[in-house]
């Protein structure tokens, strides 16, 4: 599949057709075939980079390694809350450590307690596909969640785990520093910001981060979209907005 008909694909998998008119022919016709042939969903499918995109990369600059690493060894050996019981292994996190993008989930499912990495399962794949929509590989993203162990049976967290896990992420956001944070469900956002505002109002406003300047952008969980795949133009809408708010960031 050529780079333009895979990026068809993941405006397809995002259920986006208004973009059709602006699509190049070849796009167009990809999109038609992609739809004819009933392909809303196609997780083995979706690359996680694609070799133009990841070529174009930066070299990075050297990182305080020393902090990384202790922060994951504390995750890894964490046993704060009852949570340990029952992971299979903690989940750090996973991707650029000087990303622009800061994505922020709830916690880890039976997936990702497998894998040991954030946003493996379906959710992680259409995940995917919305970063690629973006023309963002995952891998130029740090992607995270507010608890580093599997609640059992994938339950909501609780208040007292998330106080007690969030130093983690917060420690995370000051290393990354990222230019935008995008809260993935309520969860996410009402920790995140610290309120309890239902996520369909908190969608389409930029919030800052604690004390930092740091944007906050916050749109429905991948999984959430998953359910109600109608919703993922809204979703669309809030990663444009993210888009727009990072350009008109000063440098
Ligand atoms: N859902 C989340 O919020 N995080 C993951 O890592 C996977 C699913």
């Amino acid at each position: 599949m050529s780079n333009q008909i895979q990026f068809a694909h993941y405006l397809n998998t995002m259920g986006i057709q208004l973009w059709k008119e602006r699509l190049s022919p070849e796009l167009q016709t990809a999109t038609v075939e992609l739809t004819e042939s009933g392909m809303t969903e196609s997780p083995s499918s979706i690359p996680t980079s694609t070799p133009q995109m990841t070529a174009e990369i930066e070299q990075p600059v050297a990182q305080p390694k020393v902090d990384w690493v202790d922060l994951e060894t504390k995750v890894n050996q964490c046993t704060a809350c009852e949570l340990h019981k029952t992971r299979k292994q903690a989940v750090f996190g996973v991707g650029d450590r000087q990303a622009t993008w800061m994505i922020i989930g709830e916690a880890p499912g039976a997936d990702e307690d497998s894998q040991g990495e954030p946003f493996v399962g379906r959710a992680g794949k259409l995940l995917n596909a919305m970063l690629y929509a973006l023309k963002l590989p995952r891998e130029n993203v740090y992607i995270a969640n507010i608890l580093k162990c599997r609640p059992p049976d994938n339950r909501t967290p609780s208040q007292e785990e998330m106080v007690q896990c969030s130093p983690f992420l917060k420690q995370q956001i000051k290393l990354i520093q990222p230019k935008i944070i995008l809260a993935l469900g309520s969860v996410a956002a009402h920790y995140l910001l610290a309120t309890d505002t239902p996520i369909g109002k908190l969608r389409g406003q930029t919030f800052t981060y604690s004390d930092t300047n740091i944007p906050v952008v916050v749109t429905y969980h991948p999984a959430y979209l998953l359910r109600r795949p109608t919703e993922k133009r809204k979703s669309w809408q809030d990663l444009q907005l993210a888009t727009q708010v990072l350009t008109h960031q000063p440098s």
